[in-house]
């Protein structure tokens, strides 16, 4: 057979990601109100809390010079809903659109491609307080947010994602400091919740397309390769399970406007069949989008659950509880684990992004991939990760085997940008190509230093991702 060699594009959005609660701290000021990332308890008092992360709101013109440095073609930021309408669905505050005007001009003065987050896992606390995302009402707060940013940066702003990770907010909420239903028919409850984060994602797509003329808007899920566990047929149908559970049933609906007939019938044999309202499913139908953003850390691997499974006992990453009965995820002994146990397949992520493309045939930006490990600096403010370039090496050379193999992608923005509290481990757990100087307990000067991984990437930009080294 003869081996294609096809670069990858031209214009490729070679890029790094953030969230705005992970780097900006400045959670209080300037106007801002609270999120539920601002109140949430921090259960581990040796984990940084985000009052301070790394001070990106006070910083971000230094932090875009270094990613200037680097070479970045893209940043893919999240927009902190609470700095824009302080309460969810009131008043606009104008320091808060001033705040990110500022920091995409600073963008486009170097060039590089803002890809904007409208929510990342930060929900207004006053919307929180008044039922969050089962109260319907909070679509309508959404679509209005979505406006005031259209209107404001739809001049300069050209990629748009709407809603970070909603597949792990509805299956891991808990543990990312999203508040689930709780008590009473707990699994309806939650994908009520859910059915309402379709419905406000397609209202704001289909706005997007209406004030934007050249705007794209995607949805940004996290989608995985799944693996059965052996060749036993049950395990075979746990994997199917998982993938539809995990994966399709959010995509589908953003793409094709359907829920996943299986999905469904699973939700209904527990009892947990939502609420649609009338006009809902031609909202689902009417909102097309332009490209599909995901993120990507792992595989899974599954088997048929045991009927006496503790779900308590589960590792963060096996946690599955509300498909109980359809998957339980096992560890994968062919895989390499990285210091926080979070499992390496680069293999899994071609597949995954051909699994996407072969289903959707939408164009794909990957929108976070990456290593958490504990970095330090030497002596001489050194930070040497090859440990973190090794997984680069490995996951961007999939990635042109999947063009190759004829996947269409335009973008590649790892997680991390920079250092930045990680949703529930703290800083130790670090991700970014620049190291931040602070400890889980000490602020200490939040001093900027590039990682060995960062010129590392420096030179892939450069060659346009021909050279791995
Ligand atoms: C993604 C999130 O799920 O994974 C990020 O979008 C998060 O917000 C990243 O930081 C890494 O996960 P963690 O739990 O190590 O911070």
């Amino acid at each position: 057979m003869k081996k294609l060699n096809k670069p990858f594009p031209k214009d490729f959005l070679w890029g790094a990601s953030t969230s705005a609660y992970q780097v900006e701290g400045a959670w209080n000021v300037d106007g801002k109100g609270l999120s539920i990332q601002d109140v949430k308890p921090i259960k581990d008092a040796s984990l940084a809390d985000i009052k301070v992360a790394v001070d990106h709101y006070h910083k971000f013109k230094a932090d875009i010079k270094m990613m200037h440095e680097m070479g970045l073609k893209s940043y893919r930021f999240s927009i902190a809903w609470t700095r824009i309408i302080p309460d969810g669905d009131g008043e606009v505050n104008s320091a808060g659109i001033k705040f990110y005007n500022d920091l995409i001009n600073e963008l486009i003065k170097y060039q590089i491609e803002p890809i904007v987050t409208m929510y990342h896992f930060d929900l207004s606390d006053a919307l929180e307080q008044k039922g969050g995302w089962s109260n319907r009402e909070t679509i309508t707060a959404f679509e209005k947010y979505a406006q005031v940013l259209f209107e404001n940066y739809g001049d300069r702003v050209k990629y748009w994602l709407t809603i970070n990770e909603q597949n792990i907010m509805i299956m891991l909420g808990e543990i990312i400091g999203v508040k689930l239903p709780d008590g009473g028919n707990k699994l309806k409850s939650i994908y009520q919740l859910n059915h309402h984060m379709m419905v406000a994602q397609a209202k704001v797509m289909v706005l997007c397309h209406k004030m934007l003329a050249n705007a794209k808007i995607g949805p940004a899920p996290n989608i995985s390769a799944i693996y059965s566990d052996s060749n036993k047929p049950e395990d075979a149908t746990a994997a199917l399970n998982m993938r539809i559970m995990r994966n399709w049933f959010y995509l589908d609906v953003a793409v094709k406007g359907v829920y996943n007939p299986i999905a469904l019938a699973y939700l209904e044999k527990q009892d947990a069949l939502f609420e649609i309202q009338v006009d809902d499913l031609e909202v689902l139908k009417q909102a097309q989008p332009d490209f599909i953003a995901f993120n990507y850390y792992a595989s899974a691997t599954v088997k048929f659950p045991e009927s006496d499974l503790d779900f308590s006992q589960l590792t963060d990453q096996q946690r599955v509880r509300s498909v109980a009965g359809m998957y339980q995820q096992v560890s994968n002994d062919s895989l390499n684990k990285t210091e926080f146990g979070w499992e390496i397949d680069p293999i899994g992520f071609k597949n995954t992004l051909k699994e996407i493309y072969e289903r959707y045939n939408l164009p794909l930006l990957v929108t976070e991939n990456g290593i958490g490990g504990y970095d330090s600096l030497d002596k001489n403010h050194q930070i040497n990760d090859d440990y973190r370039i090794k997984y680069y090496q490995e996951h961007i050379f999939q990635i042109k085997e999947a063009i190759n193999d004829g996947v269409q992608v335009f973008g590649y923005n790892p997680w991390s940008a920079i250092d930045l509290v990680s949703t529930h481990e703290g800083i130790k757990k670090r991700y970014g190509f620049i190291y931040v100087n602070r400890s889980d307990k000490e602020i200490l000067d939040l001093k900027r230093y590039r990682k060995k991984s960062s010129y590392w990437y420096q030179e892939v930009i450069k060659s346009n991702g021909e050279k791995l080294g």
